[in-house]
Parts: structure tokens; sequence; C-alpha cells
């Protein structure tokens, strides 16, 4: 459920791992007006519907009628919903979406510096996930605030910082992953970036949330700084790898989700 959501890959991806697992399953996009949210929660429900995922603007109000996890109530958003006999329950496969795709790159993340721009709620979510998995996190922003306030919420489960984005070149020196989480050559706009290839470095590794367009100008930036590249595509892919599991407590299959969502948007 979301709105818009004409425009969502997870049907696909998720239809297409149900048919490798010769699972009786199927995956259908709603597009849910937000003052409907939770009558329509209740609905599938009420049809016997395993199970679900909300995304934008739905997932912050989705907390005020769905019991969420620990990590999920910390995110302040619920992204992934299962029914079960007598209860609803909420979950937040964002953060440990993003944090898969780093570890599948070679990251680790305990003690790893790691600079986020942006202070959004995809940029809230990975602050949590790697701050209490022990990361040095730096989070900046356009809005300072944003990244203050983030960086005080996150900062009771880990290392945290929050400043404006002017400070960008002072801690990318220090950085060993750079995530963009802001919207920045997402496209139309895909010539915009919020660093050039002079401003990264070769032991940087560099992950970009935007996926469309799938090599994105920073990722271009960073390839010709020498840097290791992490597509957004693979965010996706494991968030929705996540809720997968928690729905049928089955390991999908990664790797032909990420070809089927690469086709879908080469297409
Ligand atoms: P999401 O919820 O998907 O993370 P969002 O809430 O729309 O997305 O956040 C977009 C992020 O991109 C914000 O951090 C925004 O900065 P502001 O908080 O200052 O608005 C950032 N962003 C968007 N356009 C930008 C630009 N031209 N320069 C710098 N940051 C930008």
């Amino acid at each position: 459920m979301g709105d818009p959501i004409e425009h969502s890959l997870s049907p696909i991806m998720h239809n297409t791992a149900f048919k490798t697992l010769n699972l009786d399953c199927t995956y259908q996009a709603f597009r849910v007006n937000i003052e409907k949210l939770e009558v329509a929660i209740k609905g599938a429900q009420a049809l016997g519907i395993k199970g679900l995922n909300l995304t934008v603007p739905l997932k912050e109000k989705a907390l005020f009628f769905i019991e969420g996890d620990t990590i999920a109530q910390a995110i302040g958003a619920i992204n992934t919903v299962v029914f079960e006999e007598n209860s609803i329950k909420g979950y937040n496969t964002d953060g440990i979406g993003a944090q898969k795709a780093l570890i599948d790159a070679g990251v680790q993340i305990e003690k790893s510096n790691i600079l986020i721009v942006g202070a959004g709620g995809a940029a809230r979510a990975i602050s949590f996930q790697l701050a209490i998995n022990g990361a040095n996190i730096i989070i900046i922003n356009r809005t300072a605030e944003k990244a203050i306030k983030i960086a005080k919420d996150v900062s009771q489960f880990g290392n945290i910082e929050g400043h404006g984005i002017e400070n960008f070149k002072q801690f990318i020196q220090h950085a060993d992953v750079l995530i963009n989480c802001t919207t920045l050559g997402m496209y139309p706009r895909i010539n915009d970036t919020i660093a050039k290839a002079a401003d990264m470095h070769s032991n940087l590794t560099v992950f970009d949330i935007v996926y469309n367009p799938l090599k994105t100008n920073l990722l271009l930036e960073a390839e010709k700084a020498g840097a290791k590249t992490i597509s957004g595509v693979m965010m996706l892919v494991y968030q929705g790898a996540e809720a997968f599991k928690i729905w049928t407590g089955i390991d999908p299959p990664i790797k032909i989700m990420a070809n089927t969502v690469l086709e879908a948007l080469k297409s």
C-alpha cells in the first residue's frame, strides 16, 4: 500500500520470487489514501491476507494502530506488516536492507566511519540500523536541524553526530563509507550530485540509495575516484527480501529478485 503506488517495482520482484520458489502466493499494489489507512489494513486482515508492505506516505501513520517491533518504534515507521491469528505486527526492513547491501559489498559495519548525506525517512532508518551495529556515523543535511534531530534520537543507540551539509569536505576525508540519502541525481535531474570525483578517495565505498537512473552521477564520479560503488537497487532488493522472510519464513532468491528489478528498470 502506498500513494502513489503505480511505479512500484515490488510486485514484479516478489511475484518472481514466489514463482521461483513455487509458492502459491501473490503480491499486489494498492493505492490507499492516508485517511483510509486503518480501514484498509483492518480490511486486509479480514480478507485473510498474510501481510503487507507500506510505503510513502503511510509508514509513519501505521504506528498509531499497529504494534511495531523495537526497531520500527525507534525509527518511527513501519514498512512491513504481518497478520497473525489475533494480532497485527509491524516491522521496518529499510535499515536492515541498506545494511545487507553494504555487507554484501564487503563493508564491515562495526567501527566503520560512515557519512550519511540527507535526513529524510530513509536516512533515519539507515542511521538507527548502522548505529545499533556499532558504526561511527556523521549525518549531514542541507537543513542542518533535521540531521541534528536524527542524531539526537539515534544517539541512545550508538555513535552519531549531526551537522549541516556545508561540512561535507571536512567529513568525507575520514569516511570509509558515503551514503547518499538525498534525492539529488534522481530522474529527471540526473546531472545533480552531492559530490564530484575530486571530493572522494579510492578507499571509499559509495552507496547511492537512488536507483533511477541505475548509475547515478554520484556513482559515476565515485568510479572516477577509484571508489567502490553500490547501487540503490540492492537496498530495494534486500528490504524486500527481509519482508519476504518475515511473511514466509523462507530465504528468497536474492539474485533473481535483483535481476528482475534491474531488467524492469532497464526496460
Ligand atoms: P526520503 O523520505 O525518501 O528519505 P525525503 O524525506 O524527501 O526523502 O528527503 C529528501 C532529502 O533530500 C532531504 O534530506 C533533503 O534535504 P532537506 O531536508 O534540506 O530538504 C535532501 N535534498 C533534496 N533536494 C536537495 C538539494 N537540492 N540539495 C541538498 N539536499 C537536498
